[in-house]
């Protein structure tokens, strides 16, 4: 397959499940640990070799550009203040200067359509697409294990992270059908975005992580509305599939669905507790809250 440079983190929801968290403050910035959960998932793009990140904003999400971008007050202060290992760790998360572009996703019309507004910056080449509510816990990460993956599929092979979820959480994502095995991916029959569990074609969802042929974008651009009145990049995927084969991943790790409560704090435990930093103290706070309950 021919090198994924480019990815695409749709980062334009509103973020009405953390409100009011997310009043002011977008829901990508919220901190992973001590790191915002956009940062984490940019790391597993640059861990798989990504060398353009795109970003799909909308409003009152300025704060994520400044993130990517250099503090040179801050950088003075620490400097002044030789606090050398604050100093790098900035550096080290910051891409390099001209590798980040951002565009508008200028009404909210779904997840396809967020997509299709990237088509100009993605070009004519297979790109990754990362949705930043997913965190994926493992030291090889989620894109890098389809990036493997892909050395033995064609080059024009569409990939998707998957993973199994129970049955009566199914009809919340995008549900595959199961075909034949091939290395350590398989061959998807089917693709039903938000499917009711007895519609269901099997209990493998899709994860958040994509790798996508650019053909996508003419389908897209045609799309219509279909599961809560959205663009669904599933229903373009389905179509696509006619002509391009799809492949499903069931990666290795843990992942968090970092857009629901529960899997954020979760995954701020699972991260903590992965931290030499912090996890001795984390673990002994843990232990006692449980013991009170
Ligand atoms: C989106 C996709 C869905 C996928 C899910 C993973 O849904 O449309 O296919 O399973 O992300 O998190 P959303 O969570 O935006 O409703």
């Amino acid at each position: 397959m021919t090198r994924i440079r480019k990815a695409i983190f749709p980062v334009a929801g509103l973020g009405t499940r953390f409100l009011p968290a997310t009043k002011a403050m977008p829901k990508e910035m919220l901190p992973i640990v001590d790191r915002p959960l956009i940062q984490h998932v940019v790391d597993e793009a640059r861990q798989a070799g990504i060398e353009h990140f795109i970003f799909v904003t909308g409003r009152n999400k300025s704060v994520i550009e400044d993130h990517f971008d250099r503090q040179f007050e801050l950088e003075l202060t620490l400097m002044e203040r030789g606090k050398k290992t604050e100093l790098a760790l900035l550096s080290e998360d910051l891409p390099e200067a001209g590798t980040v572009s951002f565009t508008r996703q200028q009404s909210p019309l779904g997840l396809g359509h967020a997509v299709w507004c990237a088509r100009e910056l993605v070009g004519h080449e297979p790109f990754a697409l990362l949705l930043p509510d997913v965190l994926v816990q493992h030291s090889r990460g989620c894109l890098a294990q389809m990036i493997d993956a892909a050395q033995n599929l064609d080059g024009s092979a569409n990939i998707l992270a998957v993973e199994k979820v129970p049955k009566e959480r199914v009809h919340m994502y995008g549900v595959v059908g199961v075909g034949e095995r091939k290395g350590k991916a398989f061959a998807i029959t089917k693709m039903v975005e938000k499917p009711k569990a007895s519609e269901a074609p099997s209990d493998l969802t899709i994860t958040g992580r994509y790798i996508l042929q650019p053909q996508i974008f003419e389908l897209l651009e045609k799309q219509a509305a279909g599961a809560g009145g959205e663009i669904q990049l599933t229903d373009a995927m389905l179509a696509l599939s006619r002509s391009q084969p799809f492949y499903g991943l069931e990666f290795e790790g843990h992942s968090f669905d970092c857009g629901s409560k529960i899997g954020f704090l979760a995954a701020n435990v699972a991260y903590g507790l992965e931290r030499a930093d912090i996890a001795p103290e984390l673990r002994i706070a843990l232990r006692r809250l449980l013991a009170d309950e």
